[in-house]
């Protein structure tokens, strides 16, 4: 009977609704103390809100320094939306469990992705993420310690380009690229002027740009 009364109450607290309850409390006793949440630590306890993260990944996440790599790649002639579908719920699986956040864009012919995380967590990745057939020509455009998690509430986040949005992207990104001058920013996704914003005109370690055809 106790044992009972203690599964359920355990039952309750993995709620999604008690842990809004909890994050809310423990706000309103931080609220104008030194211990208010930052954003990115907002942000985190949504994830731990929506069930995605323990408290005690957020604490290694908010305590190990954050590592970005950042690359561009071809995508396998024939690549379907189906087949990016599937890297993309197989990173987010995996992801979690590493403490990777990031985004993935894709265009007709080529990605674009950040991975920001521990650094051995990320490199690790990297490593799997070369050797994939689903893509070829992966060029490094960052891969250096950051200060921050730009998309700190994604394993990864997704987010699809034109063709021009993408090259765009990817000349901003890389002073090697053929830079595009255009009057206007071609792009309007939050999460691609999020990436600019954070990366833009960033050194590029020493191999020729393969990304844009
Ligand atoms: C463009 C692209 C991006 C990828 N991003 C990730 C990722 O963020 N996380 C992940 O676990 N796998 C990602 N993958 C899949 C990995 O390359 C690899 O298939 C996965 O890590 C499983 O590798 P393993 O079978 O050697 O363990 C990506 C693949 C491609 C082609």
């Amino acid at each position: 009977m106790v044992e009972d009364s203690v599964q359920q109450s355990m039952n309750e607290e993995n709620t999604e609704e008690y842990r809004r309850r909890a994050i809310a409390w423990a706000l309103a006793f931080a609220r104008g103390t030194r211990l208010e949440p930052t954003d990115q630590e907002r942000l985190l306890l949504e994830r731990f809100a929506r069930g995605e993260l323990a408290l005690t990944q957020i604490e290694d996440m908010l305590t190990t320094p954050v590592h970005h790599l950042l690359y561009c790649s071809q995508a396998r002639p024939g690549l379907t939306h189906a087949d990016v579908e599937d890297i993309l719920k197989e990173s987010q699986l995996y992801n979690v469990k590493a403490g990777i956040t990031g985004l993935l864009c894709y265009s007709e012919g080529g990605f674009v992705q950040l991975l920001e995380g521990a650094q051995e967590a990320v490199h690790t990745l990297y490593a799997k993420i070369k050797r994939d057939a689903r893509h070829h020509g992966v060029t490094t455009l960052r891969d250096a310690a950051g200060t921050e998690r730009w998309f700190a509430q994604w394993s990864m986040a997704f987010t699809e380009a034109s063709p021009l949005e993408y090259f765009w992207l990817v000349s901003h990104l890389s002073p090697r690229g053929s830079a595009l001058s255009l009057p206007q920013v071609p792009i309007t996704d939050p999460q691609l002027l999020t990436l600019l914003h954070a990366f833009r005109h960033v050194h590029v370690p020493d191999n020729p740009n393969t990304c844009t055809n």
